[in-house]
């Protein structure tokens, strides 16, 4: 039996985790305060303490689980500044790691507000609002990049998550039997799958998970530009089919991960269209720099994809998770997802809208879309395409700066990604053995600004080197924050070589 109170002859039930309004507006307001401050503090808080898993593990003790309960203001006072003093701050300025934007404030409002109402965009009679509120994110995002907005597509958790609804909405569309009943074993025939060997790793998992194995993907070489070689391609597939194989599927990315390469989109969908293959692409990173005029013909070309997978928690700058799947054919998502269980009522379909649960792979499913499209609205298409305009100007302007250094060797510029590195002068030896030095004491440098607090950076691979990688999808950074990189990765060069570089390679 509920314990219940009874106030105006209606009765209320006491619950451990309930609040009432006014302790909830109480909490609230000094949160938001607290969110404020940390907003504000942002560029003068460290970017990282680096601390050990053991620093941070004490910070919340090793007890086991409380059997009593704790007031809901006093949580929040506690766990604010934990997480503000103790995390990775991806908002900072200097924060150009990865592929993780700044996030837009307005989103953590969004968030708050969309788990306040808590809707449950499984099916549309449960959400009314919040999918018809989806369905129009994925149009306007369709919009902004020049894809056709009468498309299907749904909204996902991660780059991971929509790339691999590509992928299954292309074993659906073009595999001739029935796969969705069958499975893999109807037809002995091995699917094959093309990718640069610069795709992201998403790929793998897609293809393990879905039964057609890893080795089924066929990592096509890439031009001295990190993008897909289509000759090789056209030779891979030739190759598959002569051995009795069952292509499907070409993905071209625009914006690679290490480099931010954009593969030959307008070929790649020729040749899909010729050889009657699903053209996914993979714009994860780069697909919003298609809503640029500017923005060259092989991205633009992206609106030709069957589908395509964009991150608006990368460079649409909503918080962590928002990602979403475009597909040409409406269709091709509940083609290849919907099963249509029995306790959910379909008597009066015309009265429903799109129920997107038949739609991905989640049943319940949260309202992700509020974020993007608050954001959408609140900088409108000409504040997006400044704010990616401007990340692109950052990048050329750190291109520029390393290139015009001595001791920085610069690599690559594509989109807003920079990737160099730092060589030292005076370097003599063995070609082979100053290669390994270069990219032991560039692995040693990132390591150390890493733990800086002041940049954050990542790496890529090219050609074997090991470079440093700056990435700049944050509307925090400034011109002065680009300036200062040079200098922070000489010094840290500088000293690091002093003690590292082995006497043979010493002038
Ligand atoms: C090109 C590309 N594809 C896919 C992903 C995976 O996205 P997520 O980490 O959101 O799953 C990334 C992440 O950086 C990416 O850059």
């Amino acid at each position: 039996m509920p314990s219940e109170n009874s106030t105006d002859g209606r009765s209320s039930r006491t619950s451990a985790l309930d609040m009432s309004p006014a302790e909830f507006r109480e909490a609230g307001h000094e949160l938001i305060e607290q969110i404020a401050d940390f907003f504000e503090s942002l560029p003068e808080r460290p970017l990282t303490l680096a601390e050990t898993p053991a620093q941070v593990g004490e910070l919340i003790g090793t007890g086991g689980l409380p059997s009593q309960g704790i007031p809901a203001s006093e949580l929040l006072r506690e766990i604010g500044p934990l997480l503000f003093d103790h995390s990775l701050h991806n908002g900072h300025p200097g924060f150009l790691g990865y592929i993780s934007s700044s996030a837009a404030p307005l989103g953590a409002l969004a968030d708050l507000l969309a788990a306040s109402v808590n809707s449950n965009l499984a099916k549309w009679e449960l959400s009314p609002m919040a999918s018809e509120i989806e369905s129009q994110t994925i149009r306007w995002i369709a919009e902004l990049i020049g894809y056709p907005d009468d498309c299907g597509g749904i909204m996902v958790s991660g780059g991971n998550a929509a790339n691999f609804l590509g992928f299954v909405a292309a074993r659906k569309a073009i595999i001739p039997w029935d796969i969705r009943k069958d499975g893999l074993y109807a037809d002995p025939r091995q699917l094959t799958a093309y990718v640069s060997r610069e795709t992201h790793t998403w790929i793998d998992k897609a293809a393990d998970v879905c039964g057609i194995g890893a080795a089924a993907v066929r990592w096509i070489d890439t031009d001295d530009h990190q993008k897909i070689n289509m000759n090789a391609l056209r030779e891979q597939v030739e190759i598959d089919r002569r051995n009795g194989h069952l292509p499907f599927l070409v993905v071209g990315t625009a914006g690679t991960v290490s480099t931010g390469a954009i593969d030959p989109l307008r070929e790649i969908a020729a040749f899909c269209q010729e050889q009657q293959l699903w053209m996914h692409v993979d714009g994860a990173y780069g697909g919003p720099a298609a809503a640029l005029p500017e923005t060259p013909d092989a991205l633009q070309a992206l609106t030709l994809a069957d589908s395509v997978a964009l991150d608006p928690h990368k460079w649409l700058y909503s918080p962590i998770e928002a990602a979403c799947v475009l597909t040409r054919n409406p269709q091709a998502l509940p083609d290849a997802l919907s099963f249509r269980p029995p306790y959910y009522e379909f008597d009066d379909e015309s009265a429903s809208g799109i129920d997107y649960y038949e739609h991905g792979m989640q049943n319940t499913r949260g309202f992700r879309a509020l974020k993007v499209w608050l954001g959408l609205r609140q900088a409108g298409r000409d504040g997006y395409c400044k704010m990616i305009r401007e990340d692109i100007g950052l990048a050329q302007r750190l291109f520029q700066l390393t290139e015009a250094h001595a001791e920085l060797e610069t690599r690559t510029v594509n989109l807003s990604i920079v990737t160099f590195r730092y060589v030292p002068t005076g370097i003599r030896g063995a070609a082979d053995a100053v290669a390994a030095y270069l990219n032991d004491l560039n692995k040693a440098l990132l390591a150390d600004i890493k733990k800086s607090g002041t940049i954050f950076l990542s790496n890529a691979i090219v050609d074997g080197d090991y470079l440093l990688r700056a990435c700049f999808v944050n509307f925090r950074t400034t011109n002065s924050d680009v300036d200062a990189i040079p200098q922070i990765i000489v010094d840290t060069g500088r000293r690091l070589d002093e003690t590292m570089r082995p006497l043979e390679l010493a002038t």
